[in-house]
């Protein structure tokens, strides 16, 4: 049996969003996309090849997970077993150090550890670049968890050049303010959601006008340190997202009473003078992007709305890792 090494992603929230495929299979993107890394949430993933089992197991949270779930691990290893010519059956462990299916990104660190810990039991060693395009092949959003900071998911012309890039460090004054609304597992998953926003949604050619403007905007922003404005665009194309998603048939909401007080506070904390942003995924979640030193305040602030159990505070998070017991 190899030696079994085991690798930590870090999760990340979308600034400017993914929302919707050109290319299911391999996972190419209708637009380019651009998030912040985060410390607080993250997966750590091994894999071992292993001639003693017949078929791949995978252990979740020390919980050995259903034909499902495996088969989904099992595709993605596939991918590499075929690269690096294995034939042999794999165990995965991996534990979620951030709840799992409820819009808090699981998918991005997960796959990103995942494709993390296989790229070391495969002996492929991919550099980092060409590792994020296979994380993309597990879940569109992990191909931005390879890296820390800023990073830019760049749509590409087609599966080779799909990949993420890092735009800057984070390493300002940056921070991220996790309303936990709800940890519950989602009824629409993230894929399904935005498969049907792309294919019914008449708002649908808008929002991937005004995503490109977007980014462009908040790259420049984010090179000139301009907090204000990354923010605003953040809470923008977020909103836009959303608005796709009502759009759609059936209309998609992901929204809960509790995440439009939430998204409530932080516009009456931006009136009593503290820059804050806010952004949803698909989930009732909130995020507030802020700065790392007014993130004890915001929380504060949230804790007379929420128990400050469901306040989560993080700074930025690392590129990908290999973690030693
Ligand atoms: P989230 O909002 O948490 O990203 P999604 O529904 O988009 O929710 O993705 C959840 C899916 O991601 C899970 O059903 C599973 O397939 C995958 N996933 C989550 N954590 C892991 C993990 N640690 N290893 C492998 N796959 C994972
Ligand atoms: C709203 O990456 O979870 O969080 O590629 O189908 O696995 P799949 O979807 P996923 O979708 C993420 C959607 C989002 C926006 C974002 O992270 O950019």
């Amino acid at each position: 049996m190899n030696k079994e090494k085991k690798v930590r992603a870090y999760t990340n929230i979308a600034l400017i969003k993914y929302w919707g495929k050109r290319d299911e299979k391999l996972f190419l993107p209708m637009n380019s996309s651009l998030s912040l890394t985060l410390d607080s949430f993250y997966t750590e993933t091994s894999v071992a090849f292993d001639d003693s089992t017949a078929e791949d197991r995978f252990y979740l949270n020390d919980a050995l997970q259903d034909d499902k779930a495996t088969a989904k691990v099992s595709r993605f290893l596939d991918l590499f077993r075929e690269e690096a010519g294995i034939q042999t059956a794999a165990i995965v462990k991996s534990t979620n150090f951030v709840p799992t299916a409820a819009g808090l990104a699981s998918s991005a660190s997960g796959m990103a550890a995942l494709a993390g810990a296989v790229n070391l039991a495969s002996g492929l060693n991919l550099d980092k670049t060409t590792l994020s395009t296979y994380a993309r092949r597990g879940s569109g959003s992990a191909t931005r968890s390879i890296f820390g900071g800023f990073v830019e998911w760049q749509m590409g012309t087609g599966s080779d050049d799909s990949f993420a890039v890092k735009v800057d460090d984070a390493s300002w004054d940056i921070g991220m303010v996790t309303i936990v609304v709800n940890d519950k597992q989602k009824a629409v998953s993230s894929r399904v959601g935005m498969k049907n926003t792309v294919a019914t949604s008449p708002f649908y050619p808008g929002w991937l006008t005004a995503t490109a403007i977007d980014l462009e905007n908040i790259k420049t922003a984010i090179l000139k340190k301009d907090f204000e404005q990354v923010g605003a665009i953040t809470e923008s194309n977020g909103m836009k997202m959303h608005a796709t998603m009502l759009g759609a048939n059936p209309p998609l909401s992901y929204w809960e009473p509790d995440s439009v007080r939430a998204m409530q506070a932080v516009r009456e904390l931006r009136q009593l003078g503290v820059p804050c942003y806010f952004t949803m995924d698909a989930g009732p979640n909130v995020k507030v992007l802020c700065r790392l030193s007014d993130s004890q305040t915001i929380k504060n602030y949230l804790s007379n709305i929420f128990d400050p159990t469901q306040l989560i505070i993080s700074g930025p998070g690392k590129d990908i890792e290999e973690i030693t017991d």
